[in-house]
């Protein structure tokens, strides 16, 4: 833990999904949450028919989506984490969304945001290509390259048809370069790359699960 003392206020686990711990106000704009926190006798039915899997959503939750500006008066927040969220939102609306959580925070208020780190998965394709680089040419394999592309732009950027279309899909890759950056340009200090768990945040280790790319600032007193 870092030492600093946090302002008064709630800490927001922003576009939580399933991540839900106690000590924290969970906020998620998927059609699930909305159904689960505001229709919920419409869920819970759905689930005792078998039509939908159990859901950690429900009516202790915020049903918000982060498009628009946070649902507290600016000022009043003392903490904001985001576990895998920017990456969800193109490169313009996740800067709007970082100058979102800076107007919601009072002074000295922290926001940490959690994505996937760019650099590796390019890096490992960069790694495969060499690999195959390195055969000779009738013994190259085109699979491994085709399958990490496949997975890219498929799985990872391609957006679900149906229900699950909320939000489920990468809409950017960043790097501690671009990141850092953004948080900046909104006005945040002692902007650094952070390891797993490592915070100002108080009890951080309940909503952050991935050790990927983490960047952590603080609003200035
Ligand atoms: C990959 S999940 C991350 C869940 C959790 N924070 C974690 O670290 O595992 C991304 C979540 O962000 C939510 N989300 C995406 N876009 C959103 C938006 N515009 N407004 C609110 N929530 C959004 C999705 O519904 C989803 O639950």
């Amino acid at each position: 833990m870092i030492p600093h003392t946090l302002p008064e206020g709630p800490k927001l686990n922003i576009g939580c999904g399933p991540v839900q711990p106690p000590g924290w106000i969970h906020i998620d704009g998927s059609n699930r949450a909305f159904l689960a926190s505001r229709l919920w006798p419409l869920d819970k039915f759905m689930v005792a028919v078998g039509a939908f899997p159990p859901t950690e959503f429900g009516r202790h939750m915020y049903y918000h989506n982060l498009f628009k500006p946070l649902p507290f008066a600016p000022g009043t927040v003392a903490a904001i984490y985001a576990g895998e969220l920017w990456e969800h939102f193109e490169y313009d609306d996740s800067d709007k969304l970082t100058a979102r959580c800076f107007s919601a925070l009072a002074p000295g208020g922290v926001l940490r945001v959690c994505v996937p780190d760019g650099p590796h998965l390019f890096g490992e394709y960069l790694e495969k290509l060499e690999q195959q680089r390195a055969l000779p040419r009738e013994r190259r394999d085109p699979k491994p390259l085709h399958g990490m592309m496949h997975s890219f732009f498929k799985d990872i950027c391609t957006k679900p048809a149906g229900f699950k279309s909320m939000g489920h899909y990468h809409k950017w890759s960043f790097d501690e370069i671009q990141l850092i950056d953004m948080f900046e340009r909104a006005g945040f200090r002692n902007v650094d790359r952070m390891k797993y768990h490592e915070s100002r945040i108080p009890g951080v280790e309940a909503v952050e699960r991935s050790d990927f790319l983490i960047v952590e600032g603080v609003k200035p007193r």
